[in-house]
């Protein structure tokens, strides 16, 4: 076996300023993948509106964000199941930075459970946050998108994309997002706006890794099995970059999968 891929560093790909002047909307940008892929997206230049539940946590979070890259950032709290709490959010985003180009709607809801043990309320908690939560985001965010020609990255998971064990809630959920990202893709194309899933396998060192992986620290079979090494937030922030910079100008209504090849891989005997 070869030596493992090396990990992106999306500062060393992209030029210098790429997205000097733009402006990044992000729910569930106070951790994980998302801040990860709103940091990338600063350290080339733009500045940023993040956005999740706990209040504390977002404006710590933008704090870090403003020190690390040198551009501006603001975190507001909502929660993205309330349309109020989320149209405030993002009019005081565009009252502090003017615009908006570019969304990514990350916030995401999961748990390890068998359906025989998902309630009701468990199961459309999770289509609340995921579903309702991106269909909430986009409403609240479109007509700032259409005036700057942006574009949309919606979050999303590999799940669904055959049966995954104990994930009913989140596979249901983010099929529905794919869908939803589909449709955005041809009704805002004509106002020059693109929408595309990024769909991430295992990330080390994320809040889905940690409740989903009964195994830490990588040190598990399907490290051996992929690529040769688990997922980095920065191979999810690399690919943010690419569509959001001119790269993915004629790019819309796609899905990318990034995970180093699990999807594909033979089940493990
Ligand atoms: C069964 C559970 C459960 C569990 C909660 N519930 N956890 N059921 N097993 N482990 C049930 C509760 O009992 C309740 O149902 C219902 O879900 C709502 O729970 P609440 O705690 O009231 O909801 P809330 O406070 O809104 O919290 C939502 C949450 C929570 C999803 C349950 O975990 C959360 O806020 N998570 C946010 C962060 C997060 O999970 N990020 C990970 C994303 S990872 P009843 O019937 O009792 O009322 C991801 C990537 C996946 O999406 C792909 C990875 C490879």
């Amino acid at each position: 076996r070869v030596p493992p891929p090396p990990v992106p560093d999306p500062t060393k790909i992209f030029q210098r300023g790429l997205f000097k002047g733009k402006v990044v909307l992000a729910t569930g940008g106070g951790s994980g993948i998302v801040m990860e892929m709103v940091k990338a997206l600063m350290q080339l230049g733009a500045d940023a509106i993040i956005i999740s539940r706990s209040k504390e946590k977002i404006e710590s979070s933008a704090a870090d964000l403003s020190r690390e890259t040198g551009q501006k950032c603001v975190g507001f709290s909502a929660d993205v199941r309330s349309p109020a709490q989320l149209k405030e959010a993002v009019d005081n985003g565009v009252k502090e930075l003017g615009k908006i180009d570019f969304v990514i709607c990350g916030a995401a809801g999961n748990f390890l459970a068998p359906i025989s043990a998902l309630s009701e309320n468990a199961f459309k908690t999770v289509i609340d946050i995921d579903t309702l939560g991106t269909y909430n985001t986009v409403k609240a965010t479109m007509e700032h998108v259409k005036r700057t020609h942006g574009a949309y990255i919606h979050v999303s998971a590999t799940l669904h994309y055959r049966g995954l064990i104990y994930q009913a809630h989140a596979s249901a959920a983010k099929a529905a997002v794919d869908a939803l990202s589909q449709v955005i893709a041809v009704e805002l194309g004509p106002f020059g706006v693109r929408s595309n899933i990024v769909a991430p396998g295992a990330i080390m060192g994320t809040v889905g890794m940690n409740k989903l992986s009964k195994k830490k620290d990588g040190e598990d079979q399907m490290g051996e099995a992929m690529l040769g090494r688990w997922g980095e937030k920065s191979d999810i922030s690399s690919i943010a970059c690419y569509l959001f910079s001119d790269a993915g100008a004629w790019i819309t209504g796609q899905k990318f999968v990034v995970d180093g090849g699990e999807l594909h891989m033979p089940p493990q005997m």
